[in-house]
């Protein structure tokens, strides 16, 4: 049987470097178009060479930065910024700093709130009164979008979560990282109300979990198979390696 997504702009680049690079140029030209975007961005390693050709775009004056507004996806709890693992820390470090995003348009969880659920409800109000033109991700251990483990709703909002055993199994394990098992993480419909969505993935392993994302049967099981439910609006960019593990590409 062959095998059907209802994503259709799936793109390939024979290299990471090349996807990261794709990545960058396509929210990029988002804020060219439209200066006062409003973005959620993703963190991450895949993020990371995503980051470093925005910085060079900025560097080269290619496109103003200064007026986006800026949300994240998800953070660790309980975490201090000044953690090394922290999500804050890496926007902070490799994003808002360089880019030199204004505070006052920057939104981020706070992953030391005395009270989650009340920072969760903050951050989703905050989310609510604002039109995100896009949203970025990464995919993640047991195909999850932030920190939306297998089984969350697809209706669901900013809010504490447990982190799967599989994430902690990443986290602890395999990066050596003394990360707690509780994150604040925005909702897979917070994600969903995104005018334009953009997934990066590089390797087989990633392209081993896009494929059951994004050609099996959607289904909450399966956190990143929601983006089939808006597959007009999500833009996939990943490499050669990924690809080789998707029927059809
Ligand atoms: C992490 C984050 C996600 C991220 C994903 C991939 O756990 N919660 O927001 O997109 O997993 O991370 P990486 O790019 O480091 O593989």
């Amino acid at each position: 049987m062959i095998k059907q997504t209802q994503i259709k702009k799936i793109l390939v680049l024979p290299s990471a470097e090349a996807a990261a690079k794709k990545a960058a140029e396509y929210i990029a030209k988002i804020i060219r178009k439209n200066p006062r975007a409003v973005i959620s961005f993703a963190t991450g390693n895949t993020m990371f060479p995503v980051f470093k050709n925005l910085q060079k775009i900025n560097k080269n004056g290619l496109v103003n930065f200064k007026k986006i507004t800026a949300f994240h996806l998800d953070e660790y709890y309980p975490c201090s910024p000044k953690k090394d693992y922290s999500f804050v820390k890496f926007l902070n470090d490799n994003l808002f700093e360089p880019l030199k995003i204004p505070e006052k348009q920057i939104f981020r969880l706070d992953g030391l709130a005395k009270d989650p659920e009340k920072e969760a409800k903050r951050y989703d109000e905050l989310l609510s009164s604002h039109k995100i033109n896009l949203v970025t991700l990464g995919i993640g251990p047991g195909r999850h979008l932030a920190f939306n483990e297998s089984g969350s709703s697809f209706k669901s909002k900013t809010r504490l979560i447990n982190l799967s055993q599989e994430t902690l199994l990443r986290d602890h394990k395999d990066r050596g990282q003394d990360s707690p098992s509780q994150a604040l993480t925005q909702g897979i419909a917070n994600i969903l109300e995104g005018e334009k969505l953009l997934l990066v993935a590089y390797g087989s392993e990633k392209g081993k979990l896009l494929k059951e994302a994004l050609f099996e049967p959607i289904s909450e099981s399966c956190p990143a198979s929601s983006l089939q439910l808006v597959g007009d609006k999500v833009t996939i960019i990943i490499d050669q390696e990924a690809a080789k593990e998707l029927p059809n590409i």
